[in-house]
């Protein structure tokens, strides 16, 4: 696993920016595997600068999406499809038919298969962003005795659903359950990128960077089976979390 610890979040973010425009420069065709919450952000806002400033082309890329909130519809400000769309698509020159988002409405465990379809459909994700849960979730394969391979629907923790009520007017109105890729989609990818940022996200980060278990308890461990892991820190957290 390689650790990249910035002076800021700020930092972070374009550092994480610079790894994707890097490898989209170095192959226009390029599959990426996208995440939505707060942490991307900047990142997504640092795409779009570069593609309006025309060093940057996504005309040929495709993408998928971590997951999707069960029972809201595409066009619900708090969709995940819609965050993509308002956050990067409608930002960037992307053609919006090479990207997808699992759709929450309908037949989720079918919906969730079509997600595990377009992971691997013409080759598995050359890069996947992360972020992390602050009970080390990764997508939204959410802390416990076991993991699931493929992309399902998942329950959420009251933690999870707690940390995400900011973005709705209460925590009743959270989705309480998502479809999300699995294990296997996540490790699948060429390329893992994990960002984090802020203090509730310690101790996910110290089970990642200065434990050396693997568990099901801190999904972001499964990081260090893979051969090519990126996380991205800053010296805040670094400290936090006690990395030297
Ligand atoms: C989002 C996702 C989640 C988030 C995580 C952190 O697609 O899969 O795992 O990355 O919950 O969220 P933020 O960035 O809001 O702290």
């Amino acid at each position: 696993m390689k650790l990249i610890v910035t002076k800021s979040y700020e930092e972070s973010c374009s550092a994480a920016a610079d790894i994707i425009l890097q490898l989209v420069k170095n192959k226009p065709t390029a599959k990426f595997g996208f995440a939505t919450g707060s942490t991307p952000i900047p990142i997504y806002k640092k795409m779009a600068e570069a593609c309006k400033a025309g060093t940057a082309d996504f005309a040929n890329a495709r993408t998928v999406n971590l997951d999707e909130y069960c029972g809201i519809a595409p066009n619900h400000p708090q969709s995940y499809r819609y965050f993509m769309d308002t956050n990067l698509f409608n930002n960037i020159n992307i053609n919006k038919a090479n990207t997808f988002v699992a759709n929450g409405l309908g037949d989720v465990n079918a919906n969730a298969a079509e997600l595990e379809e377009k992971i691997f459909e013409g080759g598995a994700p050359d890069l996947q962003l992360l972020g992390i849960g602050n009970n080390g979730h990764i997508g939204f394969n959410e802390a416990g005795d076991h993991l699931i391979a493929p992309s399902h629907v998942e329950t959420l923790t009251p933690s999870t659903i707690e940390a995400n009520a900011r973005f709705f007017a209460s925590p009743a109105e959270v989705p309480t359950q998502a479809i999300t890729m699995g294990m296997r989609g996540i490790m699948a990818a060429g390329q893992l990128l994990l960002v984090a940022t802020g203090a509730g996200k310690a101790e996910a980060i110290k089970g990642l960077l200065i434990d050396d278990a693997v568990t099901t308890q801190n999904p972001a461990t499964f990081l260090k089976l893979h051969p090519n892991a990126v996380v991205i820190i800053d010296s805040e957290l670094a400290a936090l979390a006690g990395v030297k």
